[in-house]
């Protein structure tokens, strides 16, 4: 019974929304009193909220979300002074200007997926969760991992493990998932990862992280185009920064940080910005006990100066 009770508990602490690097970001970010700052990846709106505490009473946040049922669950809570659209940050600078929003003092990305497209969305993110293999943000967009794993050409899956999963074992995976398919179309996760584990070698399969991580990691990056969103993004928002105002990015993998990393390192040749984090923040061990999907966070920092 008691043994009961504290795993319900435990499920239900992991259920709470934890926003990641929440001080360091807000540090970062330096949130005043009465300015401005816009959110980029607002989500459930965990990091959004508490600059809202902090740039009380006058002070604004622009909250941007490319996935509409996410979009529509925070619209209901009806924050002050939130303006929130659903739109991809890719059009950030289009979005600033149709808002009328000006002296941005801060812009926050917090790259990739919110815990809730795990455990709620249904679509097919975790790999142990059996789901149709949608893995898209935005319905409105046609292409999903189903289409990527039964209509790609083999060396196109293969190139997308290997770039955007940076999977050791992409060429074996890619030839077993178009083995598979002439069988029977793969449709929902569980058979992705059937069939991803026929094509790895078994010391792979007993690794602290799962075997089907990489693979997973790479359709949803394909899906959703997020490479290209963050480069075509990064440029938009140092422009419509304002002077003195900061850039935070908190990415997930080491293909995220390095284009964060070499956009601020050029930006600051060009003398437009000032690196705040020489070496990336990185989450406390508490963090990353009480809330493990901070483990690979890492948080890089830029003040406008030009
Ligand atoms: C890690 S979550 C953000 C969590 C948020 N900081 C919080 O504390 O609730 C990233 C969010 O960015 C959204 N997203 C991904 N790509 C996007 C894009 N191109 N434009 C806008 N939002 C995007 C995802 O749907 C997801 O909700």
């Amino acid at each position: 019974m008691i043994a009961n009770c504290k795993l319900q508990i435990a499920n239900w602490k992991e259920r709470i929304h934890k926003p990641v690097l929440l001080k360091e970001t807000i540090e970062c970010l330096n949130v005043e009193k009465n300015k401005n700052y816009v959110d980029c990846t607002i989500g459930e709106g965990g990091h959004a909220k508490e600059i809202l505490k902090r740039n009380e009473p006058e002070g604004k946040v622009l909250g941007i979300e490319i996935d509409p049922e996410l979009y529509k669950k925070l619209r209901e809570e009806k924050l002050e002074r939130l303006i929130l659209v659903n739109d991809s940050y890719s059009n950030l600078k289009e979005i600033v200007e149709r808002e009328g929003f000006k002296e941005i003092h801060g812009i926050l990305f917090d790259l990739g997926i919110s815990s809730w497209h795990i455990e709620k969305s249904g679509r097919g993110f975790s790999f142990l969760r059996d789901e149709p293999l949608i893995m898209r943000y935005d319905r409105r967009q046609k292409l999903t991992a189903e289409r990527i794993v039964n209509e790609w050409p083999e060396k196109e899956i293969e190139r997308i493990l290997r770039e955007f999963g940076e999977e050791r074992f992409a060429k074996r995976i890619a030839r077993e998932i178009a083995k598979a398919r002439k069988t029977k179309p793969i449709k929902t996760t569980l058979r992705l990862v059937e069939v991803i584990k026929r094509a790895v070698p078994s010391f792979y399969q007993h690794r602290k992280i799962h075997f089907a991580t990489k693979t997973f990691q790479a359709l949803r990056i394909a899906v959703n185009n997020e490479l290209e969103n963050l480069r075509i993004a990064l440029p938009q928002a140092i422009e419509v920064l304002e002077k003195g105002g900061r850039l935070v990015v908190i990415s997930f993998h080491s293909l995220e940080d390095r284009i964060v990393k070499n956009f601020l390192k050029e930006k600051e040749r060009e003398g437009k910005i000032k690196i705040l984090t020489k070496k990336p923040i990185r989450p406390s061990k508490e963090e990353i006990i009480k809330n493990p999907r901070s483990r690979s966070a890492k948080l890089r920092a830029a003040l406008k100066i030009k």
